[in-house]
């Protein structure tokens, strides 16, 4: 074993590679819960890597014959009901995670300085992640997923001059038909993993290079004791991978007792309305996005013009991006940052939650009042936040982890 090794090594960097990735990289010794979120991301995009691509093995991608072969998949394939679990249940357990993981970021500042790009390169995955949802969505050819599709393609028609060309050269038809189911699928199974594995790659790779954050929010000395070891920092293997294990399996045992127990979780996971094949004769009383796209989707409902509504929707995304230079607080962690940063982060992040549960609800005018406030909320946390930032007293920062 040690020959191949070595063998190994003198070809390429193997052991440097391990040694710098994993028991030579020193991390901050007061990592808390929310920073299991990176690798229980890792775990879910395996699985989701994993079921796809059995699913696709079985699943045909033309209109006549995706709603059936599903059906297939589900009822006549070895096991096909437990990947197509896995991977619907993935879809929903990959955005709990993110979102998780991007408040994170929220709480602790690790998208200021020096983490810029960190930042930026998550919310590019984020993005990527909202598209490659939307476009798997479509492929069981359900009734939510044609009308879905409908919907959001049929949203850029809303643009000046362009607008109705846009969304045919998007479906590839007049309306959502076969050819948009085709070009979502190639989409979903080859561009879709292959950006994905890229983005997250130079995601950690950036990382890696600035080192992480930590609840405290303050730079971690590199101050090394007696024996040359840094005192307020551990090395990621084998502290935070045991760490990280304990947590994968806890993950684990939470993510199967909803795959074999509750997989359409009430209609969150999987909505009632896709059981039925797609009929674009037939418009479904109710047609709302999945929860994680929803808060999205409440915004746009909110404004009633339906241009401004989609710039509107789209900004909603597009000023997270920006968030590294909105936020001119000396500080970075909430547990030093004043009362109104906690207090916009509340209602920013509640209006957020609130946004969410409308989106997937049917609108009354009680509901469309609450949004449109919601919707004031969630940008002002972010538009006043260059203000309150800059403004606001903070606690002084401890020199070192554990205030010392
Ligand atoms: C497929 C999606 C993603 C994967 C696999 C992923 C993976 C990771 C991993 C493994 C870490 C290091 C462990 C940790 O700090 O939790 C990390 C850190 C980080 N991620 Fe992600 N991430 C993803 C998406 C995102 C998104 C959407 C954002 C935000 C927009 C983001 C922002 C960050 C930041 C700011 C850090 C550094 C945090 C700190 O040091 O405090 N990531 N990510």
């Amino acid at each position: 074993m040690n020959r191949l090794l070595n063998w190994l090594d003198e070809r390429f960097p193997l052991k440097s590679t391990l040694k710098n990735y994993f028991s030579a990289y020193y991390l901050p010794k007061n990592l808390n819960f929310f920073y299991f979120f990176g690798s229980l991301a890792l775990v879910v995009l395996l699985n989701q890597f994993v079921s796809g691509l059995w699913l696709t093995m079985f699943y045909t991608p033309s209109a006549e014959q995706a709603f059936s072969s599903v059906e297939y998949i589900m009822r006549d394939v070895n096991f096909g009901w437990l990947f197509r679990y896995l991977h619907s249940t993935g879809a929903s357990a990959f955005f709990i995670v993110i979102y998780l993981h991007m408040f994170r970021g929220l709480l602790y500042g690790s998208y200021q300085k020096p983490r810029e790009l960190v930042w930026l390169l998550g919310m590019f995955l984020y993005v990527l992640l909202l598209a490659g949802a939307f476009f798997g969505y479509l492929l069981p050819w359900g009734q939510m997923s044609y009308w879905g599709a409908e919907v959001i393609t049929s949203l850029l028609s809303a643009i000046p001059y362009i607008g109705k060309s846009l969304v045919v050269w998007l479906r590839g038809d007049y309306t959502v038909g076969n050819a948009t189911l085709q070009r979502f699928f190639a989409l979903h199974v080859i561009a879709f993993p292959f950006l994905l594995f890229l983005l997250v790659y130079l995601h950690v790779v950036a990382l890696h290079k600035v080192g992480s954050n930590n609840p405290e929010g303050i730079d971690i000395k590199n101050e090394v004791d007696a024996n040359g070891k840094p005192i307020d920092k551990i090395p990621f293997h084998p502290y935070y991978i045991i760490k990280d294990l304990v947590m994968v399996v806890a993950f684990l045992i939470l993510f199967f007792a909803v795959v074999f127990f509750a997989p359409e979780m009430g209609g969150y996971f999987l909505e009632h309305n896709n059981f039925a094949p797609a009929n674009p004769l037939i418009t479904p009383d109710h047609i709302a996005p999945m929860w994680y796209m929803s808060p999205f989707y409440a915004i746009l409902r909110a404004i009633p013009d339906k241009l401004m509504g989609v710039m509107c929707m789209g900004m909603a995304i597009v000023v997270l991006f920006f968030l590294p230079w909105l936020d001119r607080s000396p500080v970075r962690s909430m547990r030093y940052k004043g009362n109104y940063s906690r207090m916009m982060l509340f209602l920013g992040v509640g209006a957020f939650i609130l946004l969410g549960y409308l989106g997937t609800i049917p609108v009354t005018p009680t509901r469309l009042f609450m949004a449109r406030v919601s919707t004031g909320l969630y940008f002002a946390y972010f538009l006043l936040m260059p203000f309150y930032t800059r403004f606001e007293s903070t606690h002084i920062l401890p020199a070192r982890i554990g205030g010392q």
